[in-house]
């Protein structure tokens, strides 16, 4: 049995067919970077329009490198939380069009689930139960994974996600758009001990995030406590420095607040999805600590870890139960816990 998924829950179009034994037949990633990099971020609306354009193309893409035609699949998949409105009204109406249209199942898949899918279908194996840590540009939450759809939420951010945190953090370093891989590749010519940047409840028994101080500390490092900016730093240490500390700040707290959770949980699983788990310096220092704590971590490989429709394979699991979408279903722009 083969599913089409669609995702465009944010600045990625993508299409991906795989079959009911979870293997990918084809993974089709359209990204819009060169669209929002003019605007130093993504923006809504010209999300929405570019996936309008591009989700067909991206469709037609995917059903010829996995060598199938429209009549061979059996399901459609679509990503329909959490995510910008505008650009998940896009899959969600294409989505039921097909479905429609082919006379098969309509399924949902939440983003964020997915996200920690991504890792099971990387390991090839069950995975489940563990604890899930979902790093993106939208979210930064720590779950407790009891099974592929039942996930209970132990803590999150209370202000910006720790993706936003590099995409800002590289804009007030003048390193450009999308922050992460910019701020990575600039942190490895600095040190990451050159400023004491803020770690928000680093050593406190609870399971929260807060990054928007630490974002707030690179910038006065920079040009001091001065609601004027400065010019941004050109090439050089100063520069380098800045992202090493700030990158060293945000992995010291994923990892000790992934560490807590696993004790908390006592599950000896962690899985790792979003974009920020592309990040090589957290991908080693989590590798570290769950040696430390005989924990087994779950990390997919760079192309599953940020926005693609393969991992909306999660779907898989409701099919499995007889858990089908309405025709009416709604794109919910905000993470429900359930979908
Ligand atoms: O999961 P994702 O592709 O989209 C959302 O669901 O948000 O995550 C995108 C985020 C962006 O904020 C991007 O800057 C960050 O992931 N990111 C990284 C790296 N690659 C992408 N952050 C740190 N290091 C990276 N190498
Ligand atoms: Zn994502």
């Amino acid at each position: 049995m083969n599913f089409l998924a669609i995702e465009t829950s944010c600045d990625e179009t993508s299409v991906a067919i795989f079959t009911d034994e979870l293997q990918v037949l084809s993974n089709v990633v359209a990204s819009q970077i060169e669209l929002h990099a003019r605007f130093g971020g993504v923006v809504p609306e010209v999300a929405a329009r570019a996936h309008l354009q591009r989700l067909l193309p991206t469709m037609d893409e995917a059903l010829r490198q996995a060598n199938l035609k429209l009549a061979d699949i059996g399901a459609v998949v679509v990503m329909n939380s959490p995510g910008l409105v505008g650009a998940l009204l896009v899959g969600v109406s294409a989505a039921k069009m097909l479905a429609l249209t082919l006379d098969v199942p309509l399924l949902s898949a939440n983003h964020i689930e997915a996200h920690i899918f991504a890792a099971r279908m990387a390991a090839g194996r069950d995975i489940f139960p563990c604890v899930g840590l979902v790093v993106s540009g939208g979210h930064t939450s720590l779950f407790h994974c009891k099974t592929p759809l039942e996930f209970d939420l132990l803590g999150g951010t209370i202000d910006d996600a720790a993706g936003e945190a590099f995409d800002k953090v590289a804009a007030i370093l003048g390193l450009g758009f999308p922050g992460g891989p910019a701020v990575e590749r600039e942190a490895a010519l600095g040190n990451p001990k050159a400023h004491a940047l803020p770690r928000s409840f680093l050593k406190e028994d609870r399971l929260q995030f807060s990054f928007s101080g630490l974002k707030t500390a690179v910038l006065y490092a920079l040009h001091g406590p001065s609601t004027t900016r400065g010019p941004l730093p050109g090439p050089g240490a100063v520069r380098a420095n800045l992202a090493a500390s700030f990158q060293r700040a945000v992995i010291d707290v994923l990892v000790e607040k992934s560490r807590q959770a696993l004790r908390k949980t006592c599950e000896k699983r962690l899985a790792v999805g979003g974009g920020v788990s592309a990040n090589q310096a957290l991908r080693a220092d989590l590798e570290a600590m769950a040696q430390r704590e005989g924990a087994e971590l779950f990390i997919p490989p760079m192309a599953l870890c940020t926005d693609n429709a393969a991992m909306a394979a999660v779907a898989v699991e409701k099919w499995r139960r007889g858990i089908v979408a309405p025709l009416d279903l709604d794109a919910m722009p905000n993470y429900q816990g359930k979908n």
